[in-house]
């Protein structure tokens, strides 16, 4: 079966194309490589020994979309990671993002729309959620509203799927990534953030690599155990696997419902404190870092209640916090030392 990865050469998208390509999916593979790099195609046939096809097409040109579904007539199902994710850069550009998050979605839709039946994953955040009031967060929990154009590109986009499917025979899951980090054990793939890494976990491989002088903790005043904030870190390759274990419950009519949701987290909440003592652990090396001020839109802790995507999707993370930060080490050493 032919399924098209959308973002297929980006870090979540990458461990994805590997991940089908294990369980015998035919990929092809959409990016405008606006984050990402071709090379990454080469790290994929490494780990897999099959190139992913590719199409280097930007989704926000409706016609280039339109014409790549004339062209591949027997798409089984579509995985859409493409989008723009820098929370920061979307509060000074909000257009650019509702633009290329809302646009690319809505082309890619009008498309799936003319098919007898279609089916589609679709890249949702544990942003929606905002500061839950009860952790672990379930997928009832409200959604609240959005603290940045990022996050309310998300909230539409879950909004546009959902009354889409009333009316189209899109069969869609819409996934909660709580916060991916690590690479593929193989190290040929990884996260390639540009500029200044936003996330953690790049920005401690970077500050340990020596291409950081320091970390910034942002607050160590917070409600929590040991005042830092707190977040549900997930393997990507965990994630990736999920991917495949819910394009194959739709394609075997399994969903219970046109549009399901589903939370992605390892249901273990770990303070930045934490992730830091377990990166030290694993590099052998003491880590620089100093406490600052809170950052602006930062929640205090977020993590996932997993028991949905346990019971009924069948999946659950399977890599501890340690070998995660041990792949993302391996990963940053390796591009590094090139
Ligand atoms: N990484 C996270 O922490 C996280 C958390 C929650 C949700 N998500 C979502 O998961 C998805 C994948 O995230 P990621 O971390 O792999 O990001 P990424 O930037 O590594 O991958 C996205 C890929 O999409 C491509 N792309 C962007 N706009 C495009 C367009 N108009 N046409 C074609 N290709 C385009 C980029 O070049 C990139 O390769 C995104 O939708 C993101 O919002 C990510």
């Amino acid at each position: 079966m032919k399924i098209l990865v959308t973002g297929g050469l980006g870090f979540i998208g990458s461990h994805t194309v590997v991940e089908l390509q294990n369980e015998g999916f035919e990929v092809i593979a959409i990016d405008n490589l606006s984050n990402s790099s071709i090379d990454v195609l080469d790290g994929i046939e490494r780990i897999t020994g099959k190139k992913p096809l590719f199409e280097n097409i930007d989704l926000r040109d409706k016609l280039a979309v339109q014409n790549f579904f004339s062209k591949y007539l027997d798409i089984s199902g579509v995985i859409h990671f493409a989008a723009s994710k820098a929370v920061g850069e979307s509060v000074e550009n909000p257009l650019l993002y509702y633009e290329n998050n809302i646009n690319s979605l809505v082309y890619l839709l009008q498309e799936l729309q003319k098919k007898p039946e279609a089916h589609f994953i679709f890249s949702s955040s544990c942003t929606v959620y905002g500061q839950a009031e009860k952790m672990p967060i379930t997928e009832n929990a409200p959604i609240q509203s959005a603290m940045s154009p990022y996050g309310n590109t998300k909230q539409i986009g879950e909004e546009i799927i959902t009354d889409v499917a009333k009316v189209t025979n899109i069969n869609s899951i819409l996934l909660r990534y709580f916060n991916p980090i690590g690479a593929h054990p193989s190290a040929e793939i990884g996260e390639l953030p540009l500029g200044v890494p936003q996330n953690l976990v790049p920005f401690i491989t970077q500050t340990a690599f020596g291409l950081r002088e320091k970390l910034s903790v942002f607050g160590n005043d917070y409600p929590t155990p040991d005042g830092t904030a707190i977040r549900d870190y997930i393997h990507v390759v965990d994630l990736a696997k999920a991917h495949v274990i819910a394009l194959q419950r739709l394609l075997n009519k399994q969903n219970l419902e046109k549009v399901e949701t589903f939370n992605l987290g390892t249901g273990t909440g770990s303070s930045v404190l934490e992730v830091i003592t377990a990166f030290e652990k694993v590099a052998n090396q003491k880590l620089n870092y100093q406490i600052v001020g809170r950052r602006e839109g930062d929640v205090i802790e977020a993590y996932a209640n997993t028991d949905k995507a346990n019971t009924v999707l069948g999946w659950k993370a399977q890599s501890t916090l340690e070998e995660a930060l041990a792949s993302a080490w391996k990963w940053e050493m390796k591009i590094r030392n090139k």
